[in-house]
């Protein structure tokens, strides 16, 4: 296949969402304790949350961002539950028209929760009647065209809005700044993506043998939604080559053949190090260059394939474009020249 010809989104390590994952519910957690990983996140949350609740008030607005498939959905149906308040869930890019957004708005009761996925893309006319929503719990709506419109102010009650976005940098400053509590998530460690596998093939009744689920870890970027998804290949595999069980040789087994490496990379990600390499002597390259070299989009380099690969030391950034790091030649099996090792 030919570099331009990648497509991202149907990558098996893409952590966006796909149709498949709707049967994931069974597996998010529905509570802060069964949550796995987040500390930081999940020990501050939780105080909000209990001097919520004894001062009987809505949280303050809630802004989470980090790389997609960590489980932002998933932490704001969380504040809701443990809140116990209606969770209400809708995206940037399906609020089309101030009046959609106002019609969620004025259904809510006191202390729900509005989930916003991907806040970013709110189109900026919905953009507006947000901050006065957010800020006095009230919206100005224009009734009728020309002479004839007026501006009827309707009262909120009070609510909770969790924002989702991969990058707070996306947001506009006046929407960032109405956000009382910004959190961002950051990519799993393999050890908490490890129980995040054992509890989710628990739940599947899959046994899955501790050092399976560490295997099918240490291949998911850092990320619980391509965790669970990868494990539900796994599974298969293992019905048929070792009776249902997974233990590390049959994870290694499938997740091999899935052409899923040993750290996560697929194909996709082995050739754009390969081609900075051999193209371009391992960088540095500007980010455009580097979209057009792979045929991506320049923003899903960014939140999508280079945080993985920045956290694993394969890839940095300087201010002349991203360079290719000695670990992920050594990882490609090549010298710091383009030639190969013998
Ligand atoms: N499933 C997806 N994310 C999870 C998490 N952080 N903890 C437990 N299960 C999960």
């Amino acid at each position: 296949m030919d570099e331009r010809e990648m497509d991202f989104e149907n990558r098996l390590v893409s952590p966006d969402y796909l149709p498949e994952d709707d049967g994931d519910n069974p597996l998010r957690p529905r509570a802060l304790r069964e949550y796995i990983g987040q500390d930081k996140v999940k020990e501050n949350l939780a105080v909000f949350i209990d001097a919520a609740k004894i001062r009987h008030e809505a949280l303050d607005h809630v802004l989470l961002y980090g790389p997609p498939g960590l489980g932002k959905t998933t932490l704001a149906a969380i504040i809701a539950n443990e809140l116990g308040v209606n969770f209400r869930i809708t995206s940037g890019p399906a609020l089309e028209r101030p009046g959609d957004l106002a019609a969620l708005l004025t259904n809510m009761d006191e202390g729900d929760v509005l989930f916003i996925d991907e806040i970013h893309r709110l189109p900026r006319t919905v953009e507006e009647i947000l901050y006065p929503a957010m800020e006095d719990f009230a919206i100005d709506i224009i009734n009728g065209k020309g002479q004839g419109a007026a501006s009827i102010h309707l009262p909120l009650q009070r609510f909770t809005l969790v924002g989702a976005t991969t990058r707070a940098g996306q947001l506009s400053a006046p929407l960032r700044d109405r956000f009382g509590v910004v959190l961002r998530l950051e990519l799993y460690s393999p050890a908490e993506l490890a129980q995040i596998v054992s509890r989710s093939a628990r739940i599947l009744e899959v046994p899955c043998e501790p050092e399976g689920a560490l295997e099918i870890a240490s291949r998911s970027r850092g990320t619980p939604r391509l965790a669970n998804r990868l494990l539900k290949r796994v599974r298969d595999f293992a019905l048929m080559l070792n009776n249902g069980v997974i233990d590390r040789r049959t994870a290694c087994e499938a997740l091999d053949r899935m052409e899923v490496d040993a750290l996560g990379l697929d194909a996709g990600d082995r050739r754009m190090l390969t081609a900075m390499i051999t193209h371009y002597n391992g960088g540095p390259v500007g980010l455009e260059t580097l979209a057009a070299m792979i045929g991506e989009e320049s923003v899903t380099i960014e939140d999508v394939l280079e945080p993985y690969l920045m956290q694993i030391g394969f890839l940095g950034r300087t201010p002349r474009g991203r360079v290719v790091l000695p670990a992920a030649y050594k990882h490609l099996g090549l010298e710091p020249h383009g030639q190969t090792m013998l």
